[in-house]
């Protein structure tokens, strides 16, 4: 007996039907995530190989941490643009950029930009401000074709120490971007990074949230080897030294409401994604949230 099909399925599954491989992926990539779906007993086993885990020895987990910008910085020299694809998402998932109004905006940690010009392209009166602390990123910003002065300013900032107020007049901005970025910052220093974005914020601005979530294919992947690259809980060491923190929503809602945000959206979304290769199907999990600055 065939077993049903999603809606989302169907709809795949005609567009598969119609379209190349290469352009059913991409079709597939702008349609929406989603709600979690991932069955209990898969989270289960994540569950159990992520409690048999153990941290690197303490020396090492400060070196991570504080040489995390260096090891930013190297990965844009060695990658430079080739790493990330454009986020055409955003506007899907982030509903506030279609708005057709003079949107005052930040990209925190922008990277390369792969997220700023894809708006900047679409909204033609809106202003974006992007920094990250990688210095080679936002040079390559900077050379970007679509970069105009008067349109986006980039600039170099550590979230977690560099006030944003700075650059960016206090209070004055609508919407602020952190797409899987807050991964990057240890747990410690997470509330500092949040304080410094407020600031900049106006009352009633929205932050948009995308990130990792526990249990996502990743953070199993780093589990796998237990001891090799576990700093903390939840957060893990790449081979490339840059780090990355799977977000429950409980945590990431209350470093948000203790500095005086009020969560409108906070959840568990849901990629399948195919290996061919391998001929295994992976399960990311991310977290999506909306705040608001009271
Ligand atoms: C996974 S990349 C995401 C880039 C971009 N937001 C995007 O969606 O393509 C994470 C970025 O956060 C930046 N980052 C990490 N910690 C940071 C911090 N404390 N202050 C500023 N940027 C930071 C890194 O340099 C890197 O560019």
């Amino acid at each position: 007996m065939q077993a049903a099909i999603s809606c989302q399925q169907q709809q795949e599954q005609e567009l598969a039907a119609e379209l190349s491989p290469i352009e059913a992926r991409q079709a597939k990539l702008l349609q929406p995530l989603e709600p979690s779906i991932i069955s209990p007993e898969k989270l289960d086993y994540a569950r159990q190989i992520i409690e048999k885990d153990k941290a690197i020895k303490p020396f090492w987990v400060n070196k991570y941490k504080n040489e995390a910008a260096k090891n930013w910085d190297k990965f844009y020299k060695r990658n430079e643009t080739r790493f990330y694809k454009d986020r055409h998402w955003i506007e899907r998932e982030f509903t506030v950029y279609k708005a057709d109004q003079e949107l005052r905006c930040l990209e925190v940690g922008c990277g390369v930009g792969n997220f700023i010009f894809p708006v900047l392209e679409r909204n033609p009166t809106l202003f974006m401000y992007a920094c990250d602390f990688a210095p080679h990123a936002i040079e390559l910003v900077k050379q970007h074709e679509d970069y105009q002065q008067g349109r986006c300013s980039a600039f170099v900032c550590d979230l977690t120490k560099d006030p944003l107020t700075d650059t960016i007049p206090a209070a004055s901005l609508d919407v602020v971007s952190s797409i899987f970025v807050l991964s990057a910052i240890p747990a410690e220093k997470l509330e500092a990074a949040v304080r410094n974005i407020k600031e900049v914020m106006k009352s009633g601005g929205m932050l948009c949230f995308r990130d990792y979530a526990v249990y996502d294919a990743a953070q199993v992947k780093f589990s796998s080897n237990p001891g090799q690259s576990m700093l903390d809980t939840n957060l893990y060491v790449r081979q490339d030294g840059t780090l990355s923190h799977f977000f429950s929503i409980e945590q990431i809602q209350s470093v948000f409401e203790q500095e005086g945000f009020t969560t409108v959206e906070c959840d568990y979304v849901h990629r399948e994604t195919i290996n061919r290769a391998m001929d295994i199907s992976i399960d990311r999990r991310f977290l999506q949230a909306k705040f608001i600055k009271q």
